[in-house]
């Protein structure tokens, strides 16, 4: 599976709710995101609705024609709305109240349990269950790799904050190399490997090059926030370069 661009638009109802206005709408960022070349759209639905709001759920799903990806915490709640929307992919993350963002990836030696026997034979229950791909958002450990092999996940979202916010270079290097080795380890074991969080256009080239088999790049808080300046469409576009240029090398 090639690699391509998801955009996370949390963060324009972020704006929108700032001052409890109807604007600006996420699925019509949703839709210029798209037409200026996406292949899909990614959103989090929190426990406490700071940004994404129930009622965007169903614009969002009418509004999107490529890949939808509902990211969410696995509560009942949120297993329930994602069987009502039936996106292309629910991805798990762990989720804290007082978090400004997801700060990493689930510790599925804590959950294995409860995903084994609650929450992947809910989610993948019925019709609306089954066809979704449920992808877990981990760091780049091989313990939190095999476990996702182990719970029969079909992806893996590596978490990319650590390398993003490395001070060093060398500091750097060495979370490229951590995910350089988890994402062959998931895609030997068959799991398709995306990845995200704090990935911007001067951290995207460097990332794309060193690590293998990558598909669905989710890209919000950067983009959402340069595209203050340059423009929605222009925004996508010029992480859409990115990724076609380390495409071409790779060919
Ligand atoms: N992937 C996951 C699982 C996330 O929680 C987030 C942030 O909501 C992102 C990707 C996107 O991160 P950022 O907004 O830093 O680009």
């Amino acid at each position: 599976m090639p690699m391509q661009l998801l955009v996370n638009i949390d963060h324009i109802a972020t704006l929108r709710n700032a001052r409890g206005e109807g604007y600006p709408v996420p699925a019509q960022a949703a839709q210029i995101c798209e037409k200026a070349g996406a292949a899909g759209i990614v959103f989090h639905l929190r426990g406490d609705r700071r940004h994404i709001m129930d009622h965007d759920l169903s614009e969002l799903k009418e509004s999107v024609q490529g890949v939808l990806d509902f990211e969410m915490a696995a509560t009942e709640e949120m297993i329930a709305l994602l069987h009502q929307v039936q996106p292309d992919i629910c991805t798990l993350v762990p989720e804290g109240r007082e978090e400004l963002t997801t700060e990493g990836g689930l510790h599925l030696a804590a959950v294995f349990e409860d995903f084994k026997t609650r929450v992947f034979p809910a989610i993948r229950n019925g019709a609306a269950g089954s066809k979704v791909e449920i992808s877990l958002f981990v760091d780049p450990n091989p313990d939190d790799i095999q476990g996702a092999i182990e719970l029969g996940s079909d992806a893996i979202e590596l978490h990319t904050g650590t390398y993003a916010n490395a001070s060093t270079p060398s500091a750097a290097q060495a979370e490229l190399d951590r995910l350089a080795t988890a994402a062959k380890m998931a895609h030997a074991a068959g799991l398709k490997v995306n990845a995200g969080h704090g990935l911007n256009q001067k951290n995207l080239t460097p990332f794309l090059r060193a690590v293998p088999h990558l598909a669905d790049i989710s890209i919000g808080h950067a983009l959402i926030s340069e595209a203050v300046f340059h423009g929605l469409a222009n925004t996508v576009q010029a992480y859409m370069t990115i990724i076609e240029q380390v495409k071409e090398e790779q060919r």
